[in-house]
């Protein structure tokens, strides 16, 4: 069975990509590489000892789409190419919507014309209100997203689930991932983003590593317990392994289905610099300062739905996200470098 994988590159794709060649799936990725480097896919193929077929290019490429699908037989699509800074997207709103909803949709218009129609889609737990009681179920309220980014994620929802209904051959799976991090336990795969951090742990790895000087705490007067923002904070390679349960619910039902892939537990940013600071004995200083604008309190999601009807649940420890994105930061201090 082959997977096209689009932005197969990118952090949570070259994961995903590992636990698909392992699971022993055919590979081909699509990637333009505008958030990430080929050598992210080279280590892929090195830690697995298999090879996988890449194709550089933007989904939003009709004729390289239909290139891909006639020179390879694809029996699922896992589309994870999209832009992701939610800052950048309320600056250049165009670019969000034009990159993440006309991906989709060119995706989805070759593979109707090549009757191929099982598709996954990278959700985000950025879809559900901030007023929703926790844990977040797959039925608590969506919409009033506060950015573009939230948006092209609620609307690609959307335009799945109504092309699901309209078409009973299409298998669709929207997952809404929490807080991806952690990285491969060889070292050799991570996450690289560009320019400063604006997620938690990659900004904690780099300070601890002496790339920042100290972490900035976006407000401790959260109702929390300890005032800092707490998380559902899931490691990268059980995010990759419900995809691989997500390509056997696809292969098996119709329709459109959206799964949580979270852990169902929270933490605080405190209690991420402690795990941290202990798992590796290194130094994070940190400061207090405002909340950041547009931040919620809490998020966890409940993962039961996914636990029941995939079958997938996630393993790993707090302490093995903590010591796999130091394990990944430390040796490789500049990411995949240029
Ligand atoms: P990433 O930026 O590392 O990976 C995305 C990949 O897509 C990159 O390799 C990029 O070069 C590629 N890409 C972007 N637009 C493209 C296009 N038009 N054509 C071809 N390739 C393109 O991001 P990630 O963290 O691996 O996220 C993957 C997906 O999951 C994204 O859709 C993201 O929005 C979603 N998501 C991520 C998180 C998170 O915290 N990382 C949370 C929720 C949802
Ligand atoms: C961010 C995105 C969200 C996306 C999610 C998962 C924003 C506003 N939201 O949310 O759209 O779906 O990632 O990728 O970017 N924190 C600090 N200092 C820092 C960085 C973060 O204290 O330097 C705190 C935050 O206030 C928050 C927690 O750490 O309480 C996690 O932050 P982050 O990693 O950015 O994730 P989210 O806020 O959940």
């Amino acid at each position: 069975m082959n997977v096209l994988v689009t932005g197969g590159a990118g952090y949570i794709g070259s994961h995903t990509c590992v636990e698909l060649l392992e699971g022993g799936y055919g590979v081909v990725v699509v990637d333009n590489l505008c958030n990430s480097n080929p050598e992210s896919l080279k280590r892929v193929q090195e830690l697995t000892g298999k090879s996988l077929k890449f194709y550089e290019g933007d989904v939003r490429d009709e004729a390289l789409l239909r290139k891909i699908f006639a020179e390879n037989k694809i029996d699922c699509v896992i589309h994870f190419a999209g832009l992701k800074a939610v800052g950048e997207s309320v600056a250049i709103p165009w670019k969000y919507y034009d990159n993440n909803l006309n991906s989709t949709l060119v995706l989805t218009k070759v593979m109707e014309e090549v009757g191929m129609k099982n598709i996954i889609f990278s959700s985000s737990a950025t879809v559900y209100t901030a007023d929703n009681e926790m844990p977040l179920r797959e039925n608590s309220r969506t919409g009033n997203c506060t950015n573009p980014y939230g948006w092209t994620k609620y609307m690609t929802e959307q335009i799945l689930s109504g092309m699901a209904n309209a078409d009973k051959e299409w298998g669709i799976v929207l997952l809404r991932y929490f807080n991806p991090i952690g990285a491969h336990a060889s070292g050799c795969i991570g996450e690289d983003p560009r320019g400063i951090p604006n997620n938690l742990m990659p900004y904690i790895t780099q300070v601890a590593v002496g790339r920042r000087e100290k972490l900035s705490v976006y407000g401790n007067d959260y109702d929390t317990h300890d005032g800092t923002g707490v998380r559902d904070y899931i490691h990268v390679v059980d995010l990759a392994k419900g995809h691989v349960a997500a390509v056997k619910y696809v292969a098996a039902n119709k329709g459109c289905e959206v799964f949580n892939l979270g852990t169902g537990t929270g933490y605080s940013v405190l209690d991420m610099v402690n795990s941290f600071v202990s798992a590796n004995g290194v130094e994070v200083p940190y400061v207090i300062t405002e909340r950041r604008p547009g931040d919620i309190g809490t998020c966890y999601a409940d993962p039961a739905k996914s636990a029941e009807k995939l079958g997938w649940k996630a393993e790993k420890t707090l302490d093995d996200m903590c010591r796999d994105s130091w394990n990944w930061q430390k040796s490789n201090p500049m990411g995949y470098g240029e």
